[in-house]
């Protein structure tokens, strides 16, 4: 038996390709949501597979006592999509990923008494005890889970954050576009203002693109669209187009052995897919086909806001992280489901908005298809209210 922590569809897939998964009873869905923003590449995509297989039947794991090639050269291939110098941590998931970023901020601030960490509100960081704490939404902080770790707290806006910091702030950790709370791409000055107070004041910018990042808008890093240079970069989802693996990229190489570490972070398997995923995306990216894909993705959103605009008040986000926000929250559940029984798989977020994180590769056929799906939900849900 599984435990009952997962609000679970009554649907399941036996495959895919693609942006399609093929359900046990053999019915076609169209995913736009690439299993919560995981598959950048869409749905067992051959060069990966042929990759994967190749890396197990050669070395699969052996330790983080050892050097790991393909971690090394993981590590290399984002800092140089950074620009700049970073030293790179693997985990297995964005949570993780999270919790090295809290730790290496509280390293960094430990000298000048500074521990605490702040994040923003709506924001979602992960599911460990800390990560949970980090998410600035109340109700992922249950009596049932208390005690939580001290030296967090998260504010409303980055005004708040400023007015609020102290002397004993380590760090921010932001999203830059808010995936799990209604997904909301914050204001390129307000983030250049958090950017400057941090810098002026000694305190370490992180920004969590465990959903963001990873050419989900357009480019590797959210942060290039903002124009920053965040101190502390954490990454997961799509890095490994399906395979688990998280990262943290740090300017500061702070941690001495026995800081930190995990059994399989990084491991030949991860990293091998990790190495895989970003030549394709680096590839697609140049060749023009991300940024198209996503002009087209938008322009599709644009009509239905447009044609249904008496459900959806507007399309937000950036790049290929997209929202449809409706008007009512009560839409949200119909929309789901009525996208969900004419063969579209969609994603909520926040109260009241759509989802979209469809592979980076997504097919014209394919997204035609989901549009087509997806029109005629709209069009019965408001038909049926
Ligand atoms: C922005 C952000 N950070 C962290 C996480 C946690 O990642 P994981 O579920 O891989 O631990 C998520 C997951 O949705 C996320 O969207």
């Amino acid at each position: 038996m599984l435990m009952n922590n997962y609000a679970r569809v009554d649907l399941g897939f036996k495959k895919g390709h693609g942006a399609t998964l093929i359900a046990d009873d053999g019915r076609d869905f169209i995913d736009f949501g690439s299993g919560i923003g995981v598959c950048s590449l869409g749905h067992a995509p051959k060069g990966l597979a042929r990759i994967i297989s190749k890396q197990a039947n050669t070395l699969i794991h052996s330790s983080n006592l050892y050097k790991i090639a393909p971690q090394n050269e993981l590590g290399e291939r984002i800092c140089e999509l950074l620009g700049s110098k970073y030293y790179v941590f693997f985990a297995n998931s964005g949570a993780e990923a999270n919790e090295c970023a809290i730790k290496l901020a509280r390293k960094y601030g430990a000298p000048k008494g500074k521990n605490e960490i702040i994040s923003l509100a709506n924001s979602f960081h992960g599911r460990t005890i800390a990560t949970l704490k980090l998410t600035g939404q109340e109700k992922f902080h249950p009596s049932h889970f208390e005690p939580f770790p001290d030296g967090f707290s998260y504010y409303d806006s980055i005004d708040e954050i400023i007015k609020n910091a102290s002397e004993r702030t380590a760090g921010v950790i932001i999203e830059l576009v808010q995936g799990e709370g209604g997904i909301h791409a914050l204001e390129l000055k307000e983030v250049a203002k958090l950017a400057k107070f941090c810098k002026e004041n000694d305190i370490l910018l992180i920004t969590d693109e465990v959903q963001c990042g990873v050419y989900r808008t357009g480019e590797f890093v959210a942060s290039k669209l903002y124009g920053i240079s965040p101190d502390i970069i954490t990454f997961a989802k799509g890095l490994g187009a399906g395979v688990p693996i998280g990262a943290c990229a740090s300017k500061y190489d702070i941690f001495s052995p026995g800081d930190h570490g995990s059994t399989f972070g990084g491991n030949f398997l991860a990293t091998s897919a990790g190495n895989y995923t970003l030549g394709e995306l680096l590839r697609l990216k140049k060749s023009g086909q991300i940024d198209k894909m996503i002009e087209n993705f938008t322009k599709e959103l644009d009509k239905l806001a447009k044609k249904y605009k008496t459900l959806i008040k507007a399309r937000t986000g950036l790049g290929a992280m997209c929202g449809l926000e409706l008007h009512k929250s009560e839409h949200l559940s119909l929309l789901f489901e009525a996208a969900l029984n004419n063969g579209v798989l969609v994603l909520k977020s926040g109260k009241a908005t759509l989802r979209f994180l469809p592979p980076l590769n997504i097919s014209k056929d394919e997204m035609k298809k989901g549009f087509k799906r997806l029109d005629k939900a709209f069009k019965e849900v408001l038909k049926s209210l």
